[in-house]
């Protein structure tokens, strides 16, 4: 199948990945992944989330190296810029978020294999759509690619949503304290300040705002491809951490909404 790059292989991946994306979304209104708050029996074994969340990022960057370093663009301008954002992104993602993960010692598995299974998917893929797309088969990116509006509009919105969603992971990890952990308490609060004023969400609304941001900066499918994904899965689970706030705490703020700001 060709359609968007000439390339039958990228072409066929990347509508499968969006077609997956569309299952994604339907699914996970009735079934929000099972980690975390909505960890579940039902799925069978579950790893320490620490462990389950490195090793589902981990292919997005290896798989994008291995990629970026057979792409025939690879030593181009364009191509080294966008290898840098990407580092910075998974440095975050794939390193940093999980290594400062607070898990509570003794703590049982709560990030399901079948995350981490279907999770490896979506990375794999993603990895290597993107640096085909950089190194090989994206038309536009030539040294003046930096200064089109896109590029520049695009990877201000991904700068400045990142920063948030560090913040609003951040304030979500110091909910439990370091002693806490130590003793093995995993406790739930409410948190607040930063973004959380307005939404119950903030790293949910930041994510999709970092890959919107992306998506204009790489002008490219592929990343619609990981905005689709993660919409499909985080639009869900926002509203349903919305539920669960709401039932489990009477004094949840009133006013705070889902995911979008005095909206829902
Ligand atoms: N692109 C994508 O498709 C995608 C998908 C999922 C997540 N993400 C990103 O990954 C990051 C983490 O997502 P997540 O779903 O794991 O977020 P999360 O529910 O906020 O959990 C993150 C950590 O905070 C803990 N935690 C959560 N709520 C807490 C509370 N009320 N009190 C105390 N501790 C609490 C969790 O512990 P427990 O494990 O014990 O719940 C976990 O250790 C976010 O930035 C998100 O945007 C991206």
């Amino acid at each position: 199948m060709t359609w968007y790059t000439g390339d039958g292989t990228y072409d066929t991946l990347l509508a499968i990945g969006l077609a997956f994306g569309g299952f994604v979304f339907f699914v996970s209104w009735f079934l929000p992944s099972p980690y975390g708050r909505f960890a579940s029996k039902r799925f069978g074994v579950s790893v320490n989330p620490k462990l389950g969340w490195f090793l589902m990022e981990l292919p997005a960057t290896v798989s994008f190296l291995v990629f970026f370093a057979w792409g025939p663009r690879r030593g181009e301008l364009v191509p080294l810029v966008l290898l840098v954002v990407w580092l910075l992104h998974y440095g975050n993602r794939g390193f940093f978020f999980p290594f400062s993960m607070r898990v509570a010692r003794g703590e049982k598995g709560t990030f399901s294999l079948v995350v981490l299974g279907t999770g490896w998917l979506v990375t794999t893929l993603h990895g290597y759509l993107h640096a085909t797309f950089f190194t090989r088969l994206g038309p536009h990116y030539g040294p003046e690619w930096l200064i089109d509006p896109r590029f520049l509009g695009g990877l201000s919105l991904w700068a400045i949503s990142l920063a948030l969603n560090i913040q609003s992971d951040a304030i979500i990890r110091d909910l439990r304290t370091r002693e806490e952990i130590a003793a093995g308490v995993r406790e739930y609060r409410i948190p607040r300040g930063g973004l959380f004023r307005f939404v119950t969400s903030p790293s949910y609304l930041t994510e999709l705002l970092a890959w919107t941001g992306f998506a204009l900066f790489t002008w490219s499918l592929a990343s619609v491809f990981i905005l689709v994904v993660s919409a499909a899965n985080l639009v869900p689970r926002a509203w349903a951490s919305h539920r669960w706030y709401r039932e489990r705490f009477p004094d949840y703020p009133k006013e705070r909404k889902a995911l979008v700001p005095f909206v829902w």
